[in-house]
């Protein structure tokens, strides 16, 4: 009976221990929980995030149930606390939301008897995505002691960006924000020396302010500025040519965007086991 509120609340050991189950669950190891039940409250928009939490609960044994604004009573104006609620009235055994609104899984954690899971909260967190990050990037280092890992782009509406930066130093990497009202405003400035670069989506949907984020793109040419052979990783949705090129991110040889999909199956059962246990 397990939350995950925040990237912030876990500490190496879990990190590490959570991403050690997700290599097992990834190398066939297997749980069963026929009779557990997965709330999805989803308030914002989500592709991978979504599909990879019912997958996970699925092939968990659990079954998930979807809520989310279209065809239901938060469009009458409910809260997605009180949202929240009536799933916990149902008696499911975990709640995984995503939404727009900062400390909202909090509020409902308070309000709620399930665990409560982060799937993404505003501008603030998004600690199921910077844990399989982290692994992605261990998969690849063995390793993130003293790697310096560059996270470019539209920094300040990044939740992606946030929840890196403590789960990643928490694993001894030194981690460089690039892109406007950072330390690192010029790009060759911030990547050099850079063991592998993270890009951002530029997230226009998001309030905060917005500049030209055309110096930060992410391509062949650019990634030169970083240590040869830089991996290149992304969070997914891209927008093709505007943080990332087309041909980089599509580069097997430099690019990690595919098998960061495939780990969030992995961390997400992870995290829900832990959830049911
Ligand atoms: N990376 C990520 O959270 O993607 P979705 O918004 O599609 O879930």
């Amino acid at each position: 009976m397990t939350s995950l509120l925040s990237s912030e609340r876990l500490d190496r050991t879990t990190i590490l221990s959570l991403i050690d189950r997700a290599r097992a669950f990834k190398n066939g190891a297997k749980a069963s929980f026929p009779d557990k039940i997965v709330g999805l409250l989803f308030m914002e928009n989500s592709s991978r995030t979504r599909v990879s939490f019912e997958m996970a609960a699925i092939r968990l044994g659990a079954n998930p149930v979807f809520l989310g604004p279209e065809g239901s009573s938060i469009q009458k104006g409910e809260t997605e606390a009180d949202s929240a609620r009536m799933l916990d009235c149902l008696r499911v055994d975990a709640i995984v939301v995503r939404t727009g609104t900062e400390g909202g899984p909090a509020e409902i954690a308070s309000k709620v008897k399930a665990p409560v899971i982060n799937a993404g909260e505003g501008k603030s967190d998004h600690p199921t995505q910077g844990l399989l990050d982290a692994m992605t990037l261990l998969d690849h280092f063995g390793s993130l002691d003293g790697k310096t890992v560059a996270i470019c782009g539209d920094v300040e509406r990044s939740r992606v960006a946030s929840s890196n930066q403590h789960i990643l130093k928490t694993l001894g990497a030194i981690v460089r924000l690039v892109g406007p009202g950072t330390e690192y405003k010029d790009l060759k400035t911030g990547l050099k020396d850079a063991d592998a670069v993270m890009c951002l989506r530029v997230q226009k949907e998001r309030e905060g302010a917005s500049y030209d984020y055309a110096p930060y793109k992410i391509d062949h040419d650019s990634i030169k500025f970083a240590n040869a052979n830089a991996p290149v990783l992304h969070p997914l949705p891209m927008n093709r040519g505007v943080e990332i090129s087309s041909e980089l991110a599509d580069d097997e040889t430099r690019s990690l965007l595919w098998k960061q999909m495939e780990n969030g199956l992995f961390i997400r059962m992870a995290v829900l086991e832990r959830a049911f246990s």
